[in-house]
């Protein structure tokens, strides 16, 4: 019976030696690809500053979900996306002028390595900031977006910095997360970005749009679960040709951003699917997602 006893101690004080090694192996290869360096040579663009450009502004970073939900939020002063001791806790910064400003001190060049290559002015990837989806932002766009940012009055508001928890870091190192969780890794930073881009209803335009829905309905648009999201909260819908979208006309589509409400009478809640954002869209941008969608192939949802 010691025996017995003597040897399930040594297999499971060998199996915890194991867990903790993986554990310390997983902690110390994440530390090194969330502290690594980026040295990012990137151009001026220009900033306007008059009133119609500061609307036009204003509305780009609502369809392009720059204040979203809980992300830099309306006012620009930073929010709370998640507080997950397992997956992490991500404090979007503030981007206003006030006391707890990420970009006070910011260069022209700084806020374009910033939103396009996803680094701070030190080189340092920043956590959860989807920038390879705005990596190829026309500099006409870019330029109206910071012009807003910075017209917009101080908030005083000092954010915590964000952390990645232990399931952030698996989801790191496993490339599992649904975006990236270190969207530098995956940009081509030499790629060129237009210097605008002409709004026509297009597949190729409504890609350009389509980035603030991979938010949540993923990278290739098949929908799924939302990690993070509240318990009990529904997976994106898949919104390939696969999905329910294939019985939809575009009137059909646009009613249902515009208004909430599915041709199957579904209500669709504005937190959970964020379609007011679609009220900010012109026709010529809303029809050229559709067509986009449209475009792809049918994949099952995940
Ligand atoms: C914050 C996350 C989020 C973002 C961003 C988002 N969606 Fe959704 N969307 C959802 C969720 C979750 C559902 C499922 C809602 C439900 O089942 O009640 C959904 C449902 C939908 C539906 C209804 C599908 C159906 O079969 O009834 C459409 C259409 C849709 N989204 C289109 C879009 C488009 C287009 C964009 C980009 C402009 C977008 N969504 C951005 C989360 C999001």
């Amino acid at each position: 019976m010691k025996r017995v006893l003597k040897w399930t101690g040594i297999v499971l004080a060998g199996l915890i030696g194991v867990i903790v090694l993986v554990a310390l192996v997983g902690y110390f290869m994440s530390n090194r690809r969330l502290n690594k360096r980026y040295d990012i040579a990137v151009e001026p663009i220009s900033i306007p500053s008059d009133a119609t450009n500061l609307e036009e502004g204003r509305r780009l970073t609502v369809i392009r979900g720059c204040g979203a939900g809980d992300c830099h939020t309306s006012d620009f002063g930073g929010g709370v996306l998640l507080d997950d001791p397992l997956i992490g806790h991500i404090y979007p910064p503030n981007l206003t002028s006030g006391a707890g400003s990420a970009t006070a001190g910011y260069s022209i060049e700084d806020w374009v390595r910033s939103v396009r290559h996803g680094v701070d002015p030190d080189g340092k990837a920043l956590l959860i900031m989807p920038s390879s989806k705005y990596a190829g932002l026309s500099d006409e766009e870019l330029g109206l977006i910071v012009a807003y940012i910075q017209s917009l009055p101080p908030i005083d508001h000092i954010q915590p910095e964000s952390q990645l928890g232990p399931l952030g870091r698996v989801l790191l190192l496993t490339d599992q997360a649904p975006l990236p969780v270190l969207s530098t890794e995956v940009i081509d930073h030499d790629a060129t970005a237009p210097k605008s881009v002409t709004p026509v209803v297009s597949a190729d335009f409504g890609k350009y749009m389509v980035g603030v829905c991979q938010d949540c309905h993923r990278q290739d648009l098949t929908g799924g679960p939302i990690p993070g999201a509240a318990p009990g909260s529904p997976p994106a819908a898949n919104l390939t040709p696969g999905g329910n979208l294939a019985n939809w006309t575009y009137e059909q589509f646009a009613t249902t951003m515009r208004t909430g409400l599915t041709p199957e009478n579904k209500v669709l809640d504005p937190l959970i699917m964020p379609w007011p954002v679609a009220l900010e869209m012109t026709d010529v941008e809303l029809e050229a997602i559709w067509l986009y969608l449209s475009s792809l192939s049918p994949t099952s949802a995940n």
